[in-house]
C-alpha cells in the first residue's frame, strides 16, 4: 500500500507541494491546555510517567493545530534517571541530577538492560498514543544522544558550555568513553522498546553536538549516533530515524551519509539555502524557523517561514522550528506559521 502520512513520506525522500510540519516542544508550557494537565499530574516529572496524561498532554498540539506528527511526550533525561542517577528539576531552573565523575560513581550505575524497569510507563504511553492519534499523525519517539545526555549526568544540571564534560572527556577519557558506552547501549533498548510499543520514527536529540570542537565531533556526535541508527535499522529493518546534532554548523555537511540517519534536523544558525546545497543533497532535512518568531508574530514571521519553505522546496522537507518552542510564545503564532506553511 501507497504511503498516506505526510512525514512518511518526506522521510522515504518523496519531495511535496507542502512541507509537512510538526513542532520541538509543542506540547509545552505556552499551551494553557498543557499547563492545566501538568497542574493535574503534579509536576514535570510525575506527567512524564503518568501514561494517561503524558499521552493526554501529547494529543493536545495534535487537537489544536493538526500537527502531521505528534512526539512522544517524555524527557531526555529519564535514561540517566533509569540508570540510577537521581534526576529532580527545579522549578524555574530547569533539571539538576546526581553527578559521574569518578569511577566508583560509573560502577554505581545500573547496566543498560535494566533500564525497562524504570521506563515502562514511556511504553505504555506510546502504545496510548499509537491507538488513539488521527489515522494521518505519526507517531514520533525520542531519546537524547550520548554527548548531550553525559553533559548532564556529568555536571548534574545544564552548563552553558558543557565545561564538567569537556574537562572529564579531556582528563579521564577511559571514564567518559564507558559512560559514553552505557548510554549508547541504554539508548538502543530504549529506543527499540518505543518502536515495538508503536513509535513509526525516531529522533535524537544532540542538543550540545555544537559545543564539540571539530577534532571530538567524529568520536562523540559521529560515532554514537551511527551506533544507535545501525542497531535500530538490524532490529527494526526500515525504521526512519531523524538526526539533531544542534549547532553542528560545517559538521551539518556529510552527517546524514556518516551517520545512516535518514533526516536532519537543523537549527535556526544553519542558513537555509546553504543547506538545501549542502545538506539536503543527502536526503530529507527538517526546520528551521527560529523559535522566537513564535513570540514575536508578525510579517517577519511570515516571510521568514515563505523563505525555508522556498528554500528546501526541491527536496524532502519536513518544516519545524530550530530548537522548542519557549514558554512565553503565543499560541496564535504557532497558527500562523501553520497556515502559512500550508497556505503559502
Ligand atoms: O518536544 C516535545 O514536545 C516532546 C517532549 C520533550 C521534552 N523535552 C519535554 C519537556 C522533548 C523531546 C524534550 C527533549 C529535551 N529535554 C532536550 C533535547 C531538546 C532540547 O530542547 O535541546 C533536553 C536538553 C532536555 C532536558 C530538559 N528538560 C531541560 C534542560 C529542561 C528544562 C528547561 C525548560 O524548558 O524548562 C527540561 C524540562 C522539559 N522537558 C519541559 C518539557 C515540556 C518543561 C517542564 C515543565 O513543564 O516545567
Amino acid at each position: 500500500m501507497a504511503e498516506t502520512k505526510t512525514i512518511l513520506r518526506a522521510l522515504a525522500g518523496e519531495v511535496q507541494d507542502v512541507p509537512p510540519i510538526w513542532m520541538m516542544r509543542q506540547a509545552g508550557r505556552y499551551l494553557p491546555e498543557y499547563r492545566a494537565t501538568r497542574a493535574q499530574a503534579g509536576d514535570f516529572l510525575s506527567l512524564c510517567y503518568n501514561p494517561d496524561l503524558a499521552a493526554e498532554v501529547t494529543l493536545q498540539p495534535i487537537r489544536r493545530y493538526g500537527f502531521d506528527a505528534a512526539i512522544l511526550f517524555a524527557d531526555i533525561l529519564l535514561v540517566p534517571q533509569a540508570l540510577g542517577a537521581d534526576l529532580w528539576f527545579v522549578t524555574g531552573e530547569g533539571p539538576r541530577l546526581s553527578t559521574i565523575t569518578t569511577q566508583a560513581e560509573f560502577d554505581a550505575l545500573k547496566p543498560a538492560m535494566d533500564i525497562h524497569e524504570t521506563l515502562s510507563p514511556i511504553y505504555e504511553t506510546v502504545r496510548i498514543l499509537s491507538r488513539e492519534l488521527p489515522s494521518e499523525t505519526t507517531l514520533i519517539g525520542f531519546a537524547g544522544a550520548p554527548w548531550t545526555v553525559a553533559t548532564y549526568m556529568i555536571a548534574g544540571r545544564g552548563t552553558p558550555d558543557q565545561g564538567p564534560a569537556h574537562a572529564l572527556r579531556l582528563e579521564n577519557p577511559a571514564l567518559f568513553d564507558a559512560l559514553i558506552s552505557r548510554i549508547t547501549a541504554a539508548t538502543i533498548d530504549y529506543l527499540s522498546m518505543q518502536i515495538e510499543a508503536g513509535a513509526e520514527v525516531v529522533k535524537i536529540f544532540d542538543s550540545w553536538a555544537g559545543s564539540l570542537p571539530d577534532d571530538a565531533f567524529e568520536k562523540y556526535a559521529v560515532e554514537p549516533t551511527r551506533a544507535i541508527t545501525r542497531a535500530l535499522k538490524e532490529r527494526h529493518p526500515g525504521i526512519p530515524i531523524i538526526g539533531f546534532p544542534r549547532e553542528a554548523g560545517a559538521h551539518y555537511v556529510g552527517f546524514a551519509r556518516e551517520t545512516g540517519v535518514d533526516c536532519v534536523a537543523l537549527d535556526n544558525s544553519a542558513d537555509p539555502d546553504w543547506a538545501a546545497r549542502h545538506v539536503q543533497v543527502d536526503g530529507c532535512v527538517q526546520g528551521n524557523l527560529a523559535s522566537r518568531h513564535m513570540v514575536t508574530g508578525g510579517q517577519a514571521l511570515v516571510d521568514e517561514t515563505r523563505q525555508i519553505v522556498q528554500a528546501f522546496s526541491k527536496g524532502p522537507h519536513i518544516f519545524n522550528l530550530g530548537h522548542g518552542i519557549t514558554p512565553d510564545a503565543d499560541p496564535e503564532n504557532v497558527q500562523l506559521m501553520i497556515d502559512t506553511v500550508r497556505g503559502g
